[in-house]
């Protein structure tokens, strides 16, 4: 199965980034993120074997990284992928680590992740028609994300877009 490791915002922040990903595809055309798909991928993981999906998942309990906080405060577009989207002037350390960490365990039980550097992102627009186009994106009001645990999603490719599911959820430690 199809398979990444993800944050997933909670409703006051999928909500309002989903009213900025509108408002761009009304502006510069392109298609909008469901407000119910919205996350952060930490580690895309692409197609595993069934049998690999339990070792995975033990290997994710292992980590217990300590809650944090992001602050989602910057627009950015990549005119490769045509796409718009919304992440961190900062990220924090604990998220890069986080990303690196569950990626070296991925490839540790084998499974072969590509080695590409991790910009932190929610994606928000994609398939712009125009991407040179695009004037100078303003900065977002920045929204504060407690971030509280992770979750391993499986991706079902349709003809209608992405279809997500949870399969497993990963708690942070609170301090
Ligand atoms: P994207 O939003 O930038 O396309 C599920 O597809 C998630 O995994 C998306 O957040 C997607 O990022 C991310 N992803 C990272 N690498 C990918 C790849 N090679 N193929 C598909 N999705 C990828």
């Amino acid at each position: 199965m199809r398979l990444f490791f993800s944050l997933w915002p909670p409703p006051a922040v999928t909500h309002l980034l989903a009213g900025v990903a509108q408002e761009f595809a009304r502006q510069l055309g392109g298609k909008a993120t469901r407000e119910n798909t919205l996350h952060l991928t930490l580690a895309f993981l692409g197609e595993v074997p069934d049998e690999r999906v339990p070792l995975l998942i033990a290997g994710a309990q292992g980590f217990r990284p300590a809650s944090f906080t992001l602050t989602i405060d910057r627009l950015a577009c990549w005119k490769r992928n045509r796409m718009l989207w919304a992440g961190c002037t900062s990220p924090p350390a604990e998220l890069l680590s986080l990303a690196d960490e569950l990626s070296a365990m991925a490839r540790a039980i084998g499974i072969g992740i590509e080695k590409r550097s991790f910009t932190p992102h929610l994606t928000l627009v994609r398939k712009l028609p125009a991407v040179d186009a695009v004037p100078q994106l303003p900065s977002l009001e920045p929204l504060h994300w407690p971030c509280s645990s992770f979750v391993l999603v499986q991706s079902r490719l349709t003809t209608d877009g992405s279809r997500y599911q949870t399969i497993a959820e990963f708690p942070f430690l609170h301090v």
